[in-house]
């Protein structure tokens, strides 16, 4: 019987393995394992991909965060503005610099809900942290008309979004600064941890060299107080590698994502993401396929009997949701969205016969 799981782990590394292992034991025979050419390689490289002036590997997106808040001058006594519907790591970020995270609600596409921003605004909202999320930019355009006139400062968590636009922007490019994710399940996805920030201003991009290494620059001087957060060598060898097939796992992804869009969108118990054809101001990379359904427990119970692996994004729960965290908000678009969302397989490994079997299980379900 066919079975498809959620995400193929081990493709990560065996869709190259050949090329992959002779990057790995070139590497290690040579001994370059921190800040090596492999690793400026790389940063150059994302940054034409990405089109964004200034690229830098970091050890994960998380605190890729952490570091373009910090070089935002965010801390005590600020707010930052974000959408429930993300990873923990989005609040977290903004959590661990001391700021106070206040989060508002999904909204079309699975992005920010841009008519909540005006009102969470206060004296004290310093900046908005859209994530691009499942591979979709958020609608940049009102947000960058919010951040203006309010004079907030816009942080993309793109950890899900490397190579999507809008408007033909890249993710990341759109703010201050930006983060990126290449845990393995990602697009692009490293043999463990890692991360980038993006950025366009040269003084921040010196900001955040020197806040990814111990505070020290270029030129070793240190001059503030920081950890460590360096992209591994190793890692940074293999996303450059990587790299250069990355336009081929967009595609294939969208022509899933196109697949989708066909078979399941007529089936009325199922609300589907945006199609990779519906907006030509949107080019979407899709992370992740995002429905919602209708009897959504039994649907995922019955498609684990079909060997089909699904997934509730964060364990099933908006980040306000997450009540020990304490962000007293109630959010009730966000909540009902939580009731009903289902990640089903996007990924390199399903193949167009999976698809079909996908899709038919979903409508015999309904049936
Ligand atoms: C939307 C979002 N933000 C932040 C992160 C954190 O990324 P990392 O695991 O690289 O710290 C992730 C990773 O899953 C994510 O999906």
């Amino acid at each position: 019987m066919r079975k498809i799981p959620f995400f193929n782990y081990p493709d990560v590394f065996t869709r190259f393995e050949k090329e992959l292992t002779e990057i790995i034991l070139n590497v290690c025979r040579n001994g370059a394992f921190i800040m090596q050419k492999e690793l400026e390689s790389f940063e150059n490289n994302l940054a034409q991909y990405t089109t964004s002036p200034f690229a830098l590997g970091v050890a994960n997106a998380t605190d890729g965060l952490i570091i373009a808040l910090r070089a935002a001058d965010i801390g005590p006594g600020d707010e930052v503005i974000f959408c429930s519907h993300t990873m923990v790591a989005t609040a977290a970020s903004i959590a661990m610099v001391g700021a106070k995270p206040v989060p508002v609600e999904v909204g079309f596409g699975r992005t920010i809900d841009v008519e909540s921003i005006e009102p969470a605004i206060t004296p004290r909202t310093k900046a908005i942290i859209p994530t691009q999320l499942n591979g979709r930019i958020s609608d940049m355009d009102s947000i960058m008309i919010i951040a203006n006139k309010y004079k907030l400062i816009v942080i993309e968590d793109a950890a899900q979004a490397l190579g999507a636009r809008y408007k033909n922007n890249s993710a990341g490019t759109f703010g201050f600064a930006s983060a990126i994710s290449f845990f393995p399940a990602k697009v692009l996805g490293a043999f463990g941890d890692g991360g980038a920030v993006l950025c366009a201003d040269k003084e921040v991009y010196e900001r955040l060299y020197r806040l990814r290494d111990h505070g020290r620059g270029s030129d070793r001087e240190i001059v503030e107080w920081s950890g460590n957060t360096r992209l591994d060598n190793l890692q940074a060898a293999v996303l450059d590698f990587k790299l250069k097939h990355y336009h081929n796992d967009v595609t294939r992804r969208r022509d899933i994502a196109r697949k989708y869009s066909t078979r399941l969108g007529i089936i009325p118990e199922i609300g589907l993401p945006p199609g990779p054809d519906e907006n030509p101001d949107y080019f979407d990379i899709y992370q992740n396929y995002e429905i919602e359904a209708e009897d959504r427990e039994k649907l995922q119970a019955y498609l684990i009997k079909k060997d089909i692996g699904t997934l509730r994004q964060w364990d099933g729960k908006a980040v306000h949701q997450w009540r020990k965290l304490g962000l007293k908000v109630s959010l009730p678009r966000t909540e009902k969205f939580f009731t009903r969302c289902l990640l089903i397989p996007m990924n390199m490994t399903v193949t167009d016969d999976d698809i079909d079997y996908i899709c038919e299980c979903v409508s015999s379900f309904y049936k």
